[in-house]
């Protein structure tokens, strides 16, 4: 197929930071494998995983993504992860501010020691859950677009705008 042999490739690494329990590898194992895990385990230190997917223009973009661990005692790991990521995607639970201060914490260490060309999303997790949300949409997407972030909210539970996400490929320099 001509489309094919002309399409372009290009890789991107891609980091995921937030607060445990907010659903970073339940995030992620809906992007690679459609599914979701209601009694998902903690991650220890990290996880690795990949997916290709291809844009409108035929590009083909294969996400190297490193799932870290959001407990407190894996905190000083996280800068051999977001050290040379291309795209960093700050997680938090709309259910739980604590976790939204968090994502607040994690943009500014980005800001202080990662790659100062990063492409930065917020995303709030468990849109599902709308009846139990305590961090506003405005609120969260007024802090995004102040810190130059793209803003998204996701559920992994119902899948909603998760592939939507990973169009943040589209804002990454080619
Ligand atoms: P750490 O690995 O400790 O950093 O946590 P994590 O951010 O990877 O959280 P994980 O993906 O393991 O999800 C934690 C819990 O939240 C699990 O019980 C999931 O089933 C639940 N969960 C994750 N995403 C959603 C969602 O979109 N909606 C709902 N309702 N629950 C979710
Ligand atoms: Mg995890």
């Amino acid at each position: 197929q001509a489309e094919a042999l002309d399409s372009k490739q290009i890789r991107i690494k891609l980091v995921l930071l937030g607060d445990s329990g907010v659903g970073k590898s339940c995030i992620l194992l809906r992007f690679v494998r459609g599914q979701f895990d209601p009694s998902s385990k903690v991650t220890v230190g990290a996880s690795f995983l990949s997916q290709t997917i291809s844009l409108q223009d035929s590009t083909n973009v294969k996400f190297e993504i490193w799932d870290t661990a959001g407990q407190e005692r894996y905190a000083s790991l996280a800068p051999l992860y977001y050290r040379g990521a291309a795209a960093a995607v700050v997680v938090y639970d709309i259910t739980n501010p604590e976790t939204f201060l968090k994502a607040q914490f994690w943009v500014k260490e980005l800001q202080k020691h990662g790659n100062p060309d990063i492409v930065m999303a917020l995303v709030g997790n468990k849109a599902d859950l709308e009846n139990e949300r305590e961090v506003s949409h405005a609120e969260a997407q007024a802090y995004a677009k102040s810190n130059g972030m793209f803003f998204i909210e996701t559920s992994a539970k119902t899948s909603e705008n998760v592939n939507q996400l990973f169009e943040i490929a589209k804002r990454l320099p080619r």
